[in-house]
């Protein structure tokens, strides 16, 4: 049987000894102030009005980005500010209920949805320093208020207008991410609508990241090094700072900027892109004084389809990288030969 940990998380960001279960082994322990990576802040305004001249530029910096790292920043994104804000202060209300009223949301080993906290739960080394809380999101028209229903019938009534604001937040989110598909496709010289069949009407995942202080930030990680195995990740981080990606042989940090979205490849895009873009290896470091809050939405391609990469990225210079494979493969495939350090795909094939 499994021990349980039960760490008093509101007493434990004050300490100065951490558990030993938060320690990461020397050669994965963070700097915590990383040289900062320059990735282009791309300007979504025109592209989002239809200037087809805009989408050109626009995917031209998308184009090297994700050639380089995968990683670009978008602003003018069509994103209610009133709604980003919302969506951080009803995460601030969450994560400070007491564990009781968080864990009526508890994440069952193995499940993909609900709370979840390395404070109290199972047994293991190399614990993240933080609390999640995950749930689905569905494009269907009949799902339309799936991310609401989920959040209410688990935390209660009371939490109505909670579960309204990350509705909100997912249509956002999944409407950004087709338009940044068009800009992907064009910059892949494939037809702007290639992608919109994976992306309509599928499934994806929003997860909230909550990183309480730490007092000992350089043994730990808040979020340990990982390629994101899905299509897209669309980020929102507060203006704390904590997201690093390992670019030529080094750790470099992303710095926050409000107005913005961080966004970056997984490896599910890698594959349609017949390995032209990387899915990169990121991580998130924690800090002493300050809780750090991040919002990930993750694009997952409906589960029917299969991953292939269009003709036009397949030659004889440029063979096939990767296998066919569906997305619940893909999970299923993870889940068994789970490695921390190295692309899903890397593994797979
Ligand atoms: C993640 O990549 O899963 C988390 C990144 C962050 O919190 O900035
Ligand atoms: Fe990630």
């Amino acid at each position: 049987e499994q021990k349980q940990l039960v760490f008093d998380a509101s007493v434990l960001k004050y300490d100065s000894n951490i558990p030993k279960q938060f320690i990461w082994p020397d050669d994965e322990k963070p700097c915590v102030n990383a040289p900062e990576l320059q990735v282009p802040l791309i300007d979504l305004g025109d592209f989002l009005s239809g200037d087809s001249v805009a989408a050109q530029e626009a995917s031209k910096l998308v184009g090297e980005a994700c050639q380089q790292h995968g990683f670009f920043l978008v602003v003018n994104h069509g994103v209610d500010a009133t709604l980003v804000a919302d969506a951080h202060k009803y995460m601030d209300n969450f994560f400070e209920l007491p564990l009781s009223e968080k864990q009526r949301a508890h994440r069952k080993l193995g499940e993909h949805c609900g709370y979840a906290s390395s404070f109290t739960g199972r047994f293991s080394s190399k614990l993240p320093w933080k609390e999640t809380l995950s749930f689905r999101y569905s494009a269907e028209k009949n799902s339309s208020r799936i991310v609401e229903d989920y959040l209410v019938n688990k935390m209660g009534d009371e939490f109505r207008q909670f579960g309204r604001v990350y509705q909100d937040y997912c249509e956002a989110m999944s409407k950004l991410s087709l338009g940044i598909m068009e800009l992907l496709a064009i910059s892949l010289g494939v037809g702007r609508a290639h992608f919109r069949e994976f992306f309509e009407e599928n499934d994806s995942i929003m997860r909230l990241n909550y990183y309480p202080p730490c007092q000992k930030p350089d043994l730990t990680l808040g979020t340990g090094p990982h390629c994101d195995p899905t299509s897209l990740t669309i980020l929102h981080q507060d203006q704390v700072g904590g997201l690093q990606v390992f670019v030529d042989n080094e750790w470099r940090s992303i710095s926050p900027n409000f107005e913005a979205f961080v966004v970056n490849i997984g490896d599910t895009f890698m594959a349609l892109s017949n390995g032209r873009y990387k899915s990169c290896l990121h991580r998130a470091v924690v800090n002493s004084h300050t809780p750090r809050k991040s919002l990930a939405f993750f694009l997952c391609p409906k589960g029917d389809k299969v991953v292939t990469p269009p003709t036009e990225l397949v030659d004889a210079y440029s063979p096939r990288v990767y296998p066919d494979f569906t997305w619940p493969m893909l999970l299923e495939f993870t889940q068994k030969h789970y490695r921390a350090d190295m692309n899903t795909l890397q593994v797979f094939s």
